[in-house]
C-alpha cells in the first residue's frame, strides 16, 4: 500500500503549527499514523532520494537531531547537521547569509535557534524551505508527536480536555495554535507571569489560561515542561521558587486519576515532575519521544516530496 502525501504543503516552510490549515494538519497527523502502522512504501523514488537538509543547532538537542536525522535518512535524504560553534549564526555571520547559502547547497535547513526573530531572518533569506525544531517562541514539531500520542491515547482530539502546568513559552505556545486548529481544549495553568502571550491565546477558542490548580479537575492529560527552558539558566533559582507549587506530583495528579502523563523531554525528576509520576503508569513521555520520528516522516515527506 503506497500512501498520499500532502501536496499542499510542498516547498512552504514549517515555523509554527499556525503556518498550517485545520485539514493539512489533519492530513500531516494521518500520514504520520500511517507511517507508524508500517503502511509507508516508497514509490520508486524516495521522497528525499539524492536531497541534503541542513539541520542547524544552537543549542543542545538529542531527541529532535537524532529524530530528524533518522527521518531524513529513512526518506532517502542525507541531514548535514551543523553545531553553533560551525556557524556562528549572528556573529560569524549574518542570519540572511547563512539561509541564503545553505539554500544553494542543499534542498531545504532545519534549525533550532534561540531567537525567532532570528528563524524568521532566516526563512526569509532560504530560497529552500525552512522548518522550526525549537525556538524561544515555539517548538512545533515537538506538538505534532504530541497531538499523534494525543490521538493515540484518548482517540481523537476535538473536545478532549488537556491541562498543560508550567511555563507558558515555547511548547505551550504550540500546543495552543494546535488547540485553535483542533478544537482540544486546553488550560494553561500557570503563575500570571507566565503566561503565554495574548496575541497567542486570543484567537484560540478552546484555550483557557489560569494560575488556579483546581482547573485541573477531570482532564484527560496533564502536560508539563522544564521550569527554566534552554537560553534561560540564570533564572533557574527564582523559576524554582514561581514554580513549586506547579510541580506535577501524586497530589496533583489525583485531581484527574484517568489522565495520562506527558513530558516533551529533556524532563527534571524533583522540580517539574516527580520521579514517581513520569516513570509510573499513566506516563506516555516516551510515546511522545518515538512519535517525533513519525511526525518528522511525514511532514518532511509532504514538504520535500514529489506527490
Ligand atoms: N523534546 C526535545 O525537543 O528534545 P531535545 O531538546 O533533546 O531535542
Ligand atoms: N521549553 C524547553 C523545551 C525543550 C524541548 C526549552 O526550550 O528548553
Amino acid at each position: 500500500m503506497t500512501i498520499d502525501l500532502l501536496p499542499a504543503l510542498a516547498g512552504r516552510d514549517f515555523l509554527d503549527i499556525a503556518d498550517v490549515t485545520a485539514a493539512e494538519l489533519r492530513g500531516l497527523l494521518a500520514l504520520a499514523a500511517d507511517i507508524k502502522a508500517g503502511h509507508w512504501r516508497a514509490g520508486a523514488r524516495a521522497p528525499l532520494e539524492g536531497r541534503h537538509l541542513a539541520l542547524i543547532f544552537q543549542k543542545p538537542s538529542m531527541r529532535t537531531r537524532v529524530s530528524f536525522e533518522v527521518a531524513i535518512g529513512r526518506l532517502g535524504g542525507t541531514p548535514i547537521t551543523l553545531a553553533d560553534v560551525d556557524i556562528g549564526l549572528g556573529r560569524r555571520e549574518k542570519v540572511s547569509d547563512v539561509g541564503q547559502v545553505l539554500s544553494r547547497f542543499t534542498s531545504g535547513i532545519v534549525a533550532r535557534l534561540f531567537s525567532h526573530a532570528d528563524l524568521l531572518e532566516l526563512a526569509r533569506a532560504s530560497q529552500k524551505p525552512v522548518i522550526n525544531a525549537l525556538t524561544d517562541r515555539s517548538h512545533p514539531c515537538q506538538v505534532l508527536a504530541d497531538l499523534l500520542t494525543l490521538e493515540e491515547r484518548l482517540g481523537g482530539l476535538e473536545g478532549r480536555r488537556l491541562a498543560f502546568v508550567g511555563d507558558g513559552n515555547n511548547v505551550a505556545i504550540s500546543l495552543i495554535e494546535a488547540a485553535a486548529l483542533t478544537g482540544l481544549a486546553l488550560t494553561v495553568i500557570t503563575p500570571p507571569r507566565h503566561y503565554p502571550p495574548a496575541e497567542v491565546t486570543r484567537q484560540a477558542h478552546t484555550v483557557k489560561v489560569t494560575s488556579d490548580l483546581a482547573a485541573l479537575e477531570g482532564v484527560d492529560a496533564v502536560y508539563t515542561d522544564v521550569w527554566t527552558s534552554m537560553g534561560q539558566e540564570s533564572e533557574a533559582e527564582v523559576r524554582r521558587l514561581e514554580f513549586a507549587e506547579y510541580q506535577v506530583n501524586r497530589d496533583l495528579m489525583a485531581q484527574a486519576p484517568r489522565a495520562i502523563f506527558m513530558h516533551c523531554l529533556p524532563a527534571h525528576r524533583g522540580e517539574e515532575v516527580t520521579a514517581e509520576v513520569i516513570d509510573g503508569p499513566q506516563s506516555v513521555v516516551f510515546d511522545q519521544a518515538e512519535n517525533r520520528l513519525y511526525a518528522q516522516m511525514a511532514l518532511l515527506a509532504s514538504i520535500f516530496g514529489e506527490a
